[in-house]
């Protein structure tokens, strides 16, 4: 639907965010579902793909500019140095587009940084009734179960919006409305221009309100129409941060449905947390108590959970991934993790590799079948197919000052309780004794043992701890005197 394409949207993110209480972070930049605030609503945003993208920015706006800069193309942003209101931050980012020689023809859409649940489709939907229904401006509405802090929608006896009223300039009989202003508009860009002009600051707030455009426009004889949205959720707006957690619930509800759908199995809904960007193939069973999150992927089949928090890792068809945490780890099909599994970056388990209890895996590569099964730390290592790695081992990689690999063949047995002093390499089908620090490398179908030689002290437990319940153990084996 090129056609209906806006000029620009205008996102509103300059505001202090106040009640969120928020010392280190602008209330944008909470994060809800794996994006941000305003990250919602820049890929809202994007989805209309209109000529310009506008976020108007203003408080802790270094930290919100950085933020969009190294996420989003093709974002301007426009500073709004005092939070005057939100008809203010549109005025002012109105100018900044002229003065940057960009002529604004045809529809603006204004959104606020602050609503995660709104949708590229509501947008669209909103875009597309102000067009057909040849409006000057048109508002985004919801009825709500609590309309407290919202602008309530004033209409007329033939039901059309005659104004916008905030709550704190709202009489007690205006509160009642259950009808809100979402914050989200689509105005045709010489009109908005010109209302901006005729806004005052006559209000409780002293603010220039950009709701009062739609009375300007009424009055001057302009259509003033309005959108209901089908759901109060997609145009929730967060102002504190039970809103934030209420808002993230409800986010991933849709998410988790939406997995569902395309044939995930969920066992607890309540407990599964997903991003936005999670993607999954049908027949994926998700435990309880799991969080997948960033651009995590499960493959058909797969079964992860219970108790495992995934970011940015790939789950192969059929593996078995439990009580784990990952980052960016690609784990191979049919193969098994945790529980109690710890992946770090660049940990890549071929197809049946196993990776069991308490054991740690970063930078390093296993190939098929290839097991580290108990207790063990692997670090910048590469383990061949077939390999199964001793309880209780350890690549020694760090110095103190550099890292160093470790390379382990296909076929190998390692004995418990290695440590592999790198940079070392086991060559194929070798074997270590248990116990062994492994410092030099081991040839191909070789034991490299390197322990010490035991020795027994006889009579040692009699002579030195007589008496005792282990001295008796001792005696009645037959251990004798000594
Ligand atoms: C605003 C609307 C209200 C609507 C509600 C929806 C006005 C006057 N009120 O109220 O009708 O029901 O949103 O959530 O428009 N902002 C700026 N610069 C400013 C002021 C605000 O960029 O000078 C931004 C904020 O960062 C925020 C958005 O505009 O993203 C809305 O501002 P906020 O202060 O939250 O407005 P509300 O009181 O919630
Ligand atoms: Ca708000």
């Amino acid at each position: 639907m090129s056609a209906n394409n806006p000029a620009a949207v205008i996102v509103l993110a300059a505001g202090g965010g106040t009640r969120m209480k928020s010392k280190r972070l602008p209330k944008v930049l909470h994060e809800v579902c794996g994006r941000s605030l305003v990250g919602h609503a820049v890929a809202a945003a994007q989805e209309l793909t209109p000529q310009q993208l506008v976020v108007v920015v203003g408080h802790m706006r270094e930290q919100v500019q950085a933020h969009l800069a190294e996420r989003y193309e093709g974002v301007r942003t426009v500073v709004q140095e005092e939070q005057n209101g939100t008809g203010h931050a549109v005025r002012i980012a109105l100018t900044a587009l002229a003065a940057d020689g960009v002529e604004l023809d045809g529809t603006v859409v204004i959104t606020t940084g602050d609503a995660p649940l709104l949708t590229g489709g509501t947008l669209a939907a909103l875009v597309a009734a102000h067009a057909e229904q040849g409006n000057g401006v048109t508002v985004l509405t919801a009825v709500v179960p609590d309309a407290f802090g919202y602008g309530r929608i004033l209409r007329d006896e033939a039901d059309s919006v005659a104004a916008i009223v905030e709550e704190k300039d709202a009489t007690e009989a205006q509160r009642a409305i259950a009808e809100i202003n979402s914050g989200v508009f689509a105005f045709d860009a010489k009109l908005l221009a010109e209302a901006l002009g005729r806004v005052g600051t006559d209000n409780v707030q002293g603010e220039e309100y950009l709701t009062d455009t739609l009375a300007i426009l009424r009055t001057a004889g302009h259509r003033v129409g309005a959108v209901v949205a089908g759901d109060f959720r997609d145009i929730v707006g967060i102002n504190d941060r039970v809103q934030l957690a209420e808002a993230r619930r409800m986010l991933n509800a849709r998410l988790v449905e939406r997995a569902m759908r395309e044939g995930v199995t969920v066992v607890d809904p309540a407990s599964t947390w997903l991003d936005v960007q999670v993607t999954y193939e049908p027949d994926a069973v998700v435990h309880p108590g799991t969080q997948l999150r960033g651009t995590t992927h499960l493959g058909e089949g797969c079964e992860v959970g219970p108790g495992t928090t995934l970011t940015d890792t790939s789950v192969g068809a059929d593996a078995k991934v439990s009580y784990t945490t990952a980052f960016s780890a690609e784990i191979g099909e049919l193969a098994s993790v945790g529980p109690y599994a710890y992946l770090r970056p660049g940990a890549k388990l071929a197809r049946k590799a196993k990776v069991g209890t308490y054991v740690e895996i970063k930078n390093s590569e296993l190939g098929e079948g290839a097991k580290v099964p108990h207790l063990s730390y692997i670090g910048d290592a590469t383990i061949g197919e077939g390999s199964n790695i001793g309880a209780a081992s350890v690549t020694v990689n760090y110095d103190g000052q550099q890292k160093f690999r470790t390379t382990i063949g296909a076929h190998c047995r390692t004995g418990s309780d290695n440590m592999f002093i790198a940079p070392v390499t086991i060559g194929d089908g070798a074997y270590t004794a248990a116990g062994s620090v492994i410092i030099s490398d081991v040839p191909a179908g070789s034991l490299g043992v390197a322990r010490a030689q035991q020795r027994n002290v006889a009579g040692w437990v009699q002579r030195k701890r007589p008496g005792s319940a282990s001295a008796q153990a001792a005696e009645a084996a037959g251990a004798g005197e000594v």
